[in-house]
């Protein structure tokens, strides 16, 4: 048996409570070796692909699998379940699956993507972008984390090459149907009573980076008056972004960054990172719109300088109507429920036939501590990803 209990404390955060786990970073690295012990005792065959994606093969690997899983990596200060749910409920589904005597007729894979979050280098799906072609080789390795360590650097740190890196036709021609099990990350399942549920769409949403450039400067002796202080024109910036999210559209300012960072320093510059999501790519580009040019009238008013960097982005995704619909039957007319959250789902959506199952959350809190499934709920779910692969299996 696998639980998320085994890995509880690998990366347990006790500054921000909850989990850092960050795309080959040395607490992810140990979670992949977990993996692949775990996947290697049930007898799957691992291997990493040119993306830094671990594939478990139950059987010869082989195009049009069956794949399953989900990420290992989690937000700064993250909950236990996102990410980890999906991948120990694919090797539990697998054990459910043996236990019956089942042998899969076709391929069958269970899939850890790496860098999902994107908590690292900051473009989340990071894996599947790349083996899909979402993201230039180039540009990914090119990516650094907080401390200067690019992509390139992290992957080779961990065995990879990085000149190997991007579309891989091989990998996608492999997958003949994904299903991701996510807890959910609302309360949807709370308020429909259900312990399980199927996804219907994906917000479209993307990151966006201000970079505010102005005067740094003493905070006692530089008077109001004399003051070019990017964090004036920053704070504006926050405050846009919460009167532009309207009629359902969200959006977020969770990681600012003053340069260089002092009590009494007046920042010569300031990064934030926007959060955007909506309903399609309309609404969605109309909230950074509006917000972008707050903040160049902000930037202008207070004698600073503002760009802005699109870092990420993905279309509203729906998911196949057939694959859910047949899914949801399956597992006995189980509701289905769009989300606000991206997924490595959303990702592969675009390429092959891709589900998603849900499990309750009973706070409904996610990408925080509180974050949330009933064991009663997990094991709901492990029945369903198994009873939904063996008949995909078929
Ligand atoms: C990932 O979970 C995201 O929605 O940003
Ligand atoms: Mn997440
Ligand atoms: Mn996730």
């Amino acid at each position: 048996m696998t639980s998320l209990a085994d890995i509880a404390g690998v990366g347990a955060d006790p500054r921000r409570g909850g989990y850092s786990r960050h795309g080959f970073d040395r607490v992810e690295l140990e979670l992949r070796t977990w993996f692949t012990e775990e996947a290697t005792r049930r007898g799957l065959d691992v291997e990493c692909d040119r993306n830094g994606n671990l594939w478990a093969w139950w059987g010869p690997p082989g195009d049009g699998a069956v794949v399953t899983g989900s990420h290992l990596d989690s937000v700064p200060g993250g909950g236990a379940f996102d990410g980890p749910l999906g991948v120990v409920s694919a090797l539990e589904a697998v054990d459910v699956l043996r236990a019956k005597g089942f042998v899969p007729s076709k391929p069958f894979a269970v899939v850890v993507f790496a860098e999902e979050e994107g908590g690292r280098f900051g473009v989340a799906c990071l894996g599947s972008r790349l083996l899909t072609g979402a993201i230039a080789p180039e540009a990914a390795l090119r990516l650094s984390d907080s401390d200067g360590v690019t992509v390139a650097e992290a992957m080779a740190a961990a065995g990879l090459d990085p000149a190997l890196v991007g579309p891989d036709a091989v990998a996608l021609r492999r997958i003949g149907v994904f299903v991701e099990l996510h807890v959910e990350q609302g309360r949807g399942l709370v308020d429909l009573g259900a312990a399980v549920g199927v996804a219907s769409s994906i917000l479209a949403h993307g990151r966006w980076r201000f970079s505010v450039r102005g005067e740094g400067n003493h905070a006692g002796a530089t008077l109001m008056v004399d003051r070019r202080d990017p964090m004036i024109a920053a704070a504006r910036v926050v405050l846009a972004a919460r009167q532009a999210a309207t009629s359902g559209a969200r959006a977020t300012v969770g990681k600012l960054v003053p340069n260089p960072g002092g009590t009494n320093v007046i920042p010569s510059s300031v990064d934030l990172w926007l959060d955007a999501r909506a309903e399609d790519d309309a609404r969605t580009r109309a909230v950074v719109e509006e917000i972008s040019a707050a903040a160049s009238a902000a930037a202008a008013e207070e004698g600073c300088s503002v760009t802005v960097t699109e870092e990420s982005y993905g279309d509203t995704v729906v998911f196949d109507a057939a694959l859910r619909d047949s899914l949801s039957g399956v597992l006995g007319g189980v509701p289905a429920l769009p989300t606000g959250a991206g997924h490595d789902a959303g990702i592969l959506a675009g390429h092959v036939p891709t589900a998603m199952l849900f499990v309750r959350n009973p706070t409904g809190v996610s990408h925080a501590p509180q974050e949330h499934a009933e064991p009663d709920d997990c094991a709901a779910g492990v029945v369903a990803l198994a009873a939904v692969l063996e008949e995909l299996v078929r």
